[in-house]
């Protein structure tokens, strides 16, 4: 069985699992999915637009605005999300030890400056599905809080090809990006960072 690099408060990280050449295949099907459903500014609850650019594929995406967090059927243009591209979806079936499979692929686009607050994922109708996420380009300090927001945290740094799984206890465990490390690889054209995450939706 394979086993994961480390295991932080119950989150698995799993260092280098996907080949450079795997990771350059999910990047050129990500650059289809985005001429299909380009990558926009969700704006906060309170107005303010994320420094994260975000699309999705899959049956549903996720979207924010100030009327708040929530899955939508459509991209903003009003067309289907794109499918998820099957090199994600096989990360997916390696991994997640789940029946299901994922509703949705969010794509999360760090630039220079993008952060992303400390958060659960907790859209979803179910919690009993885990999240699968994907890091591709920059490294990214990613914290890992607990299940109430608050309390001390612990920060590792994810490379790109690194997978994280957060299921069981630790599926609705407080998490955020303080920063990447822009520059820090080449995968991707303009620099930047994607972190792809699998989620069942409904
Ligand atoms: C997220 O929590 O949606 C993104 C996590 C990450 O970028 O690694
Ligand atoms: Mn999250």
């Amino acid at each position: 069985m394979p086993m994961p690099s480390k295991i932080v408060r119950g989150i698995e990280i799993w260092a280098e699992y996907l080949p450079e050449a795997e990771q350059r295949r999910i990047v050129a099907d990500l650059r289809s999915v985005v001429a299909s459903a380009p990558l926009f500014s969700p704006l906060t609850p309170y107005g303010k637009p994320m420094s994260v650019k975000m699309t999705s594929a899959g049956r549903y995406g996720w979207f924010s605005d100030r009327r708040g967090y929530r899955y939508v059927a459509e991209h903003p243009s009003g067309a289907a999300w794109p499918p998820i591209p099957d090199a994600v979806i096989r990360v997916w079936n390696a991994l997640s030890r789940c029946e299901r499979q994922p509703d949705c692929c969010l794509i999360n686009y760090y630039r220079r400056n993008s952060k992303m607050g400390m958060h659960r994922d907790s859209d979803e109708a179910s919690f009993e599905y885990p999240v699968v996420s994907i890091s591709l380009g920059d490294s990214a300090l990613f914290r890992i809080g607990n299940l109430e927001r608050g309390g001390k945290t612990e920060s590792v740094w994810l490379r790109s090809g690194d997978i994280v799984i957060l299921s069981g206890e630790s599926r609705l465990a407080y998490h955020g990006v303080d920063r990447i490390e822009f520059g820090s690889s080449d995968l991707l054209r303009n620099g930047g960072r994607v972190n792809l995450t699998l989620r069942v939706v409904d």
